[in-house]
């Protein structure tokens, strides 16, 4: 008697080329992998993920965008991610109607996008097939895009020219002021509201997952539940949930070494994530300070992220004799290593949502020091509503540098931020576990989509 095939179960997965998104999205398909489905990424050929150990068993295609770097700069990152919706959608078509028609004894139950590729809903819904949209950054930033995109973006912009109006609290979003928003320099507000636009109004998902957890942003997760009429799925941090590596850059794992050598929790660690980039004069204020300070550092300078400069070469010679004495800089860390690292006491940070979560779930406190973009949102929340960061607003000047670092490092105002963070390290862990809230999510997803 002929064998009936069991079909086996396949979600097509579609990261932004950067690495703060590409991190959660490739966690979230470890994870749903665990699970039992077949994993398809489909990735822009710009910045493309390479095949790791951790994701052997999944399968890449690769659609053409033409873009570059070049556009990169020369746009800006949310111009560029419009451009790339652009480019994408027809070539998303055309490969997504290929694997449909190949898929044999997989089939694809969903298709599981990041927020910002948004041209993938119209594939998966000619060929009626579930879309799902990721958010790879916190719900509150997710519920201050649902408003801005809604906003007069003329008189809004005359808000925000106003420096008083910029101190208030936006109506609604208590303790976000306006200049908390996620308004960023990464382009003009007109292109940021119309991405935001695209980005929140899902009306053809069928649900929402995030990298949260209930016990970080409860109520911002209900407002969404409330408003978005899917199910929102918080299912964070990934990281937690299945730990998979996908650096875009090379690691370098000296830095452990070094800080096998420091005290416990004495060092700070610091890092301004994949996009941001620093002004010399910020670098140097940033050096003076940490050298004032007399606290020990690992500092992550990328290359090419101070313009003008191709790494530390800008650096005073009385700096790098510093380096020596108590400080190791690195052009990329293990970031998950060196947080997990006993010596490492805090982390000054831009405050990307990888990077805050990844700092909550080992417990270290932060100075926060946002750039743009939904980085604001975050830093508001560590500094007032968790209260596990120092907030380092204004022109950045080395003395601020040195008492913010003494605040998080030698005050007691500072342990008492260390031990609010491993009370949500543990609430995190918990959430994680079997029984707990992400946990649970992440199981009632994966039975939305095995439960007609
Ligand atoms: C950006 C936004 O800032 C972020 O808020 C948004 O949610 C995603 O896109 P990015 O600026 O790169 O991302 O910051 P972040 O979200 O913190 O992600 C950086 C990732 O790179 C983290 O997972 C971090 O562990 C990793 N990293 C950083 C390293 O592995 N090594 C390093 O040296 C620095």
């Amino acid at each position: 008697m002929e064998e009936k095939q069991v079909k086996k179960r396949r979600i097509v997965l579609i990261p932004v080329p950067a690495q703060g998104h590409v991190t959660p999205i490739m966690q979230l398909g470890k994870a749903l992998y665990l699970k039992g489905f077949s994993i398809t990424v489909v990735q822009t050929q710009y910045n493309r993920v390479s095949s790791s150990q951790d994701f052997s068993d999944f399968h890449f295609l690769t659609i053409p965008d033409s873009l570059t770097d070049s556009d990169l700069h020369s746009l800006g990152a949310l111009p560029f991610i419009l451009k790339l919706n652009q480019v994408c959608e027809e070539s998303f078509k055309h490969c997504f109607s290929k694997l449909v028609q190949e898929q044999g004894d997989d089939e694809i139950v969903c298709v599981v996008y990041d927020e910002y590729m948004y041209f993938s809903q119209a594939a998966a819904m000619a060929f009626q097939i579930p879309s799902v949209v990721f958010s790879t950054t916190s719900a509150t930033a997710f519920v201050c895009r649902s408003v801005l995109s809604k906003v007069n973006a003329e008189s809004f912009l005359l808000d925000m020219k106003d420096s008083q109006t910029q101190e208030k609290v936006f109506p609604g979003l208590d303790p976000l002021r306006y200049k908390d928003l996620p308004t960023s320099a990464f382009g003009p507000l007109e292109s940021i509201i119309k991405l935001y636009y695209n980005a929140v109004n899902i009306q053809t998902a069928s649900a929402v997952i995030i990298n949260s957890a209930s016990c970080l942003e409860s109520s911002s997760l209900a407002w969404l539940q409330q408003k978005l009429q899917v199910p929102v799925y918080p299912i964070g941090p990934l990281h937690r949930a299945a730990s998979a590596s996908s650096s875009l850059l090379e690691e370098d794992r000296s830095c452990i070494k070094w800080l096998d050598k420091q005290k416990p929790s004495s060092v700070i660690y610091i890092s301004l994530g994949s996009l941001a980039l620093m002004q010399i004069k910020d670098m140097l204020e940033m050096a003076w300070g940490l050298s004032n300070s007399n606290v020990p550092f690992l500092w992550v300078i990328r290359p090419g992220s101070i313009p003008g400069s191709e790494w530390t070469e800008s650096l005073p010679e009385e700096f790098h004799k510093l380096i020596s004495e108590r400080g190791y800089i690195v052009k990329w860390a293990p970031q998950m290593e060196v947080l997990r690292h006993p010596a490492v006491g805090g982390f000054w940070s831009h405050c990307g949502w990888n990077s805050t979560l990844e700092s909550i779930g080992e417990g270290v406190p932060m100075i926060c020091r946002p750039f743009t973009g939904d980085q604001r949102v975050n830093a508001r929340y560590l500094e007032s509503v968790w209260r596990i960061g120092v907030l380092l607003e204004g022109e950045l000047d080395k003395r601020a540098v040195e008492s913010s670092v003494k605040r998080l490092t030698v005050d007691e105002e500072g342990a008492d931020m260390r031990k609010r963070a491993i009370e949500l390290k543990e609430k995190l862990e918990a959430s994680a576990r079997n029984g707990g809230s992400s946990y649970s999510s992440l199981d009632n997803f994966v039975n939305s989509l095995t439960t007609p």
